[in-house]
C-alpha cells in the first residue's frame, strides 16, 4: 500500500523559497526507488506558482499533488477573505485540509463549522484530510478516546451518505495538539491505540470494511522518528509540518516508507 506523506507549510516561506522547496522536493522524490504519494499544502496565495512548478515534471505528476490548507464552507459570495472550493479547481488543487488544530484553537473554528466544510467538500467531490487531535490537558486526563470520537462523529455526521459513496476521498490525520511543533511526537503505543480507535469509528460510521480511508499521523514527525511511526499499526502516512520546510529532511522522511 502506497503511503501518503503530506507537507503542511502553514504560514511560512516566500514565493522564492517555496518554489525552490517544491523543485528540490520534486527532484528528491524522483530519485527515490520507492515513492510515497506526496501532497503539498502551500499558503493559498502561492497555489498557482507551486502548481506550475509541480507540473514541470510530467513523469512525476501523479506522485505529487496539491492541496489547500483551509477552505470556505460557502459557495462564492460575500465572504471577505475566504476562498471557495470552486476557486481551488483552477489550480489543480486536489486535497483540502480541514479541522487542523491551529484552525480549531487559534481561529476558533467550531465543530459545526468544520462539519460544514467537510460537507461542501464532499458535495463538490474533493478529497479531504480531516485533522483531529486532543490537547495536552485531554491527554493527561485520559480523555483522548472521548475527544477523538467526538471530533470524528461531529465532522462526518452530516456527510455520511456522500462519504460512503466515495470513501477514498476521505483521509484522517491524527495530530495530538501537544505534539505539533514541539519536537515531541506521541509514543508509538499511543499512536497505534488512537489509529485503531479511528479505524473502528470509521468502520462503524461509514462501514469502511476494506480500510479505504487512510489514517495519517502528524506532530513532530522527523527523519529520526519517521520509520518507527510509519511502520506502526494502522499508520498509512504522515502529515509533516516543520520538517517539510527542509527538502532534505522531507525527502529523508519519504525515504523511510
Ligand atoms: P509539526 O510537524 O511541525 O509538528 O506540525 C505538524 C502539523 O501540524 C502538520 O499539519
Amino acid at each position: 500500500m502506497t503511503k501518503i506523506i503530506a507537507a503542511n507549510w502553514k504560514q511560512n516561506g516566500s514565493l522564492k523559497l517555496l518554489i525552490k522547496l517544491t523543485r528540490d522536493i520534486r527532484t528528491g522524490i524522483n530519485r527515490l526507488k520507492k515513492r510515497p504519494k506526496t501532497i503539498l499544502f502551500p499558503p493559498s496565495i502561492y497555489l498557482d506558482p507551486i502548481s506550475k512548478e509541480i507540473k514541470k515534471n510530467k513523469a512525476n505528476n501523479k506522485n505529487i499533488q496539491l492541496g489547500i490548507q483551509n477552505i470556505s464552507p460557502y459557495n462564492n459570495g460575500a465572504y471577505t477573505g475566504e476562498i471557495s472550493i470552486g476557486m481551488t479547481n483552477d489550480f489543480g488543487c486536489t486535497y483540502i485540509l480541514i479541522g487542523h488544530s491551529e484552525r480549531r484553537h487559534i481561529f476558533m473554528e467550531s465543530e459545526k463549522f468544520i462539519s460544514n466544510k467537510v460537507s461542501i467538500a464532499f458535495q463538490k467531490n474533493k478529497k479531504v484530510i480531516l485533522c483531529v487531535g486532543e490537547t495536552l490537558k485531554d491527554y493527561r486526563s485520559n480523555n483522548t478516546k472521548q475527544v477523538i470520537t467526538r471530533q470524528i462523529n461531529s465532522a462526518l455526521r452530516e456527510s455520511l451518505q456522500l462519504i460512503k459513496k466515495n470513501k477514498k476521498n476521505l483521509v484522517i490525520a491524527y495530530e495530538p495538539v501537544w505534539a505539533i511543533g514541539t519536537g515531541r511526537s506521541a509514543k508509538i503505543q499511543d499512536i497505534e491505540t488512537t489509529h485503531t480507535l479511528i479505524r473502528k469509528l470509521l468502520f462503524k460510521l461509514i462501514n469502511d470494511t476494506k480500510s479505504e480511508i487512510k489514517i495519517l499521523y502528524g506532530g513532530s514527525v522527523s527523519p529520526q522518528n519517521a520509520k518507527e511511526i510509519l511502520d506502526a499499526e494502522n499508520v498509512d502516512g504522515a502529515l509533516v509540518g516543520g520538517a517539510s520546510l527542509s527538502a532534505k529532511k522531507f525527502i529523508e522522511i519519504c525515504r523511510t516508507i
